[in-house]
């Protein structure tokens, strides 16, 4: 068990290496493809490079490809031991990312409309899906403790159970794109969710699902190392944009270690930030409250500062569940409030504003360091979650 894992590390290394010298290297291409953005938090306005997470994407599938021989090489030599269901799981899993890469570059060079984003990692998501269902299509959730009186041991939800692992590729993938907009905070947060997932699949290796905790390592290690290199180019002050290229990407190889792994509900404990932004986001999102294009936070050049970014509408024309969400959020102090007869400005509700809200003015490199620190603190309470406390609530 323990060869191809070192083998893996190593190779990961390799990618690392190889991927943070490229991307310096790419980048003009990028911006003769017209592949730029411009930092909205600077005072200049030099073409940054986008979508350069194409490039992480690549070098961490190539890997992967270079990867097959070792832990399937013994079998190849004996063909009638070869593991079929091995093999299709790890490239189903391969397609999966393979695609959520393609649709997410396409997403970067054509603007695709929001539905589509939601659709687009569904789709990708049923070769995932059909593997489950053929090597384990278990759809059994063993219920907590106290409930066990009223539902017993275990509860077969059938279909649901498709139904939320699909939700959590889709959730996955569009969750780490709407908590940006800070240099270095996609690949920073998704590096930090690498790292957690590894931990955890390394506490697993010697329980009962090992093999699946290993093949779950076979994809993060190369990820995170790719991821890093990316990170060493996008930290305060970016040479380089992730794209949406890197967040669909990050959020599919996410959701298929988490399906195939075995550790669907884990995995998004792992997600707390993300889920709490999204939860926040949902007025916006939803259009119950106006949603401009960009919600990153406000630079001020004079201060070299970031500062909430707020948004201005009139209360009248706002629905009722709109109306009902303003007030439970102002109830709980997540926004702040000023009223000029019916014209209300609040900030954009995002988790980045909500700790601007709270701290005041920041640096960005210190923003997105207290962002990333907010990420740390929620692997640290999954795994409390997991381990003591699931103690109590199941027989583990
Ligand atoms: C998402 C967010 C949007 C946020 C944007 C920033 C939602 C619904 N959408 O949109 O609010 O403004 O991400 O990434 O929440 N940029 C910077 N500094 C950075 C990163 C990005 O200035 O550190 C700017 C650049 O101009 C870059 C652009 O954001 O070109 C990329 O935005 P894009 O990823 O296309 O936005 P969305 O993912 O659609
Ligand atoms: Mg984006």
């Amino acid at each position: 068990m323990l060869f191809p894992l070192v083998i893996n590390f190593f190779m990961a290394v390799i990618c690392y290496i190889i991927t943070v010298r490229l991307i310096p290297r790419l980048k003009d291409k990028f911006i003769k493809a017209n592949l730029f953005g411009i930092d909205m938090s600077k005072t200049t306005s030099d073409k940054i490079p986008e979508s350069l997470g194409v490039v992480t994407g690549c070098t961490f599938l190539i890997t992967m490809f270079l990867f097959i021989p070792v832990p399937f090489g013994n079998s190849l030599l004996y063909k009638a031991n070869f593991p079929q269901d091995e093999f299709v799981k790890y490239i189903a899993a391969l397609l999966s990312i393979c695609c959520m890469l393609f649709l997410g570059f396409a997403d970067d060079v054509l603007d695709v409309p929001w539905r589509h984003k939601l659709l687009l990692p569904t789709i990708a998501s049923l070769p995932l899906l059909m593997v489950y269902y053929v090597s384990f299509n278990s759809t059994t959730v063993i219920v907590p403790k106290p409930l066990r009186d009223m539902f017993g041991t275990s509860v077969d939800i059938g279909l649901f159970y498709y139904l939320y692992m699909g939700m959590l590729a889709v959730f996955c993938t569009n969750a780490i794109n709407i908590l940006a907009g800070v240099n270095g905070l996609e690949v920073g947060q998704s590096v930090v969710i690498g790292l957690s997932i590894i931990i955890f699949n390394v506490i697993e290796l010697f329980g009962n699902l090992s093999k699946a905790h290993q093949f779950s390592l076979y994809f993060m290690m190369p990820y995170v190392a790719a991821s890093l290199a990316l990170l060493k180019h996008n930290w305060y002050p970016s040479s380089v944009f992730v794209g949406d290229t890197f967040c669909y990407f990050s959020g599919m190889t996410f959701a298929v270690v988490a399906i195939l792994g075995r550790f669907n509900k884990t995995a998004l404990l792992f997600f707390i930030p993300q889920v709490f932004n999204f939860l926040y986001s949902a007025p916006q999102l939803f259009k119950l409250v106006p949603c401009p294009r960009h919600r990153l936070p406000k630079f001020n050049s004079k201060t070299d500062r970031m500062e909430c970014s707020l948004v201005v509408f009139k209360y009248s024309e706002i629905n009722v569940l709109g109306k009902l969400c303003l007030t439970i959020f102002r109830k709980l102090k997540l926004i702040q409030w000023k009223e000029k007869s019916d014209t209300i400005i609040t900030n954009n509700f995002t988790l980045i504003n909500l700790v601007l809200l709270y701290t005041g003015p920041l640096h960005e490199a210190k923003l997105t360091s207290y962002l990333i620190a907010i990420q740390v603190a929620c692997s640290v309470l999954a795994l409390i979650i997991r381990y003591p406390f699931a103690w109590i609530f199941y027989d583990v």
